[in-house]
């Protein structure tokens, strides 16, 4: 018994974990941004599209940084969210 719940807990713990990585929010005064991280690690494979000085903490990152990479990308590629409100919610 002891071991089944042990087993639970280890579950439960990497589900939160993983959760915690799966989807960020960006906060911003006009509407958090949800940002599907796991979803991007899986399409681009290549961390260093974002993460130039390795994986963590984007050092600087905000307005200017974001809407170049993140709205920049979508409009290269034509596949994601380029209107304010796509990414802005309230
Ligand atoms: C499309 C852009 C993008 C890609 C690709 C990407 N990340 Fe991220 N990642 C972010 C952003 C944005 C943040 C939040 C940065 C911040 O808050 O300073 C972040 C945060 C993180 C964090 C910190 C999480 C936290 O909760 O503090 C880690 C660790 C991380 N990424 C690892 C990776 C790894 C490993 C890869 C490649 C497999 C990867 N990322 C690919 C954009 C990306
Ligand atoms: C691809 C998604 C995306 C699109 C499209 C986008 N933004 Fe953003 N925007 C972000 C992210 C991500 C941030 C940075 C959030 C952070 O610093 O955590 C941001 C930051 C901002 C900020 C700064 C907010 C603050 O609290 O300092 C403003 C203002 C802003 N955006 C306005 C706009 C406007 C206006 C448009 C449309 C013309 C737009 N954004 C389109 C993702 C987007
Ligand atoms: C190098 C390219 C690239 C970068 C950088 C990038 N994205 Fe994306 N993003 C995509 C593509 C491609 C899609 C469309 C995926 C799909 O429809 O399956 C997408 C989709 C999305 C979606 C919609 C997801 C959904 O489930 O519908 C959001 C929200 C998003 N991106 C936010 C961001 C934010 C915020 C950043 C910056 C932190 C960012 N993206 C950076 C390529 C990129």
């Amino acid at each position: 018994m002891k071991r089944i719940i042990a087993a639970a807990a280890v579950t439960l713990f990497t589900a939160s974990l993983a959760l915690a990585a799966d989807v960020i929010t960006l906060p911003a005064k006009n509407g958090d941004v949800t940002f599907p991280h796991k979803k991007h690690q899986e399409l681009l494979k290549d961390c260093k599209v974002c993460h130039e000085k390795g994986p963590g903490k984007i050092e600087g990152f905000g307005k200017d940084i974001a809407h170049k990479n993140c709205k920049g990308c979508h409009e290269e590629k034509k596949a994601g969210p380029t209107k304010c409100s796509e990414c802005h919610k309230k």
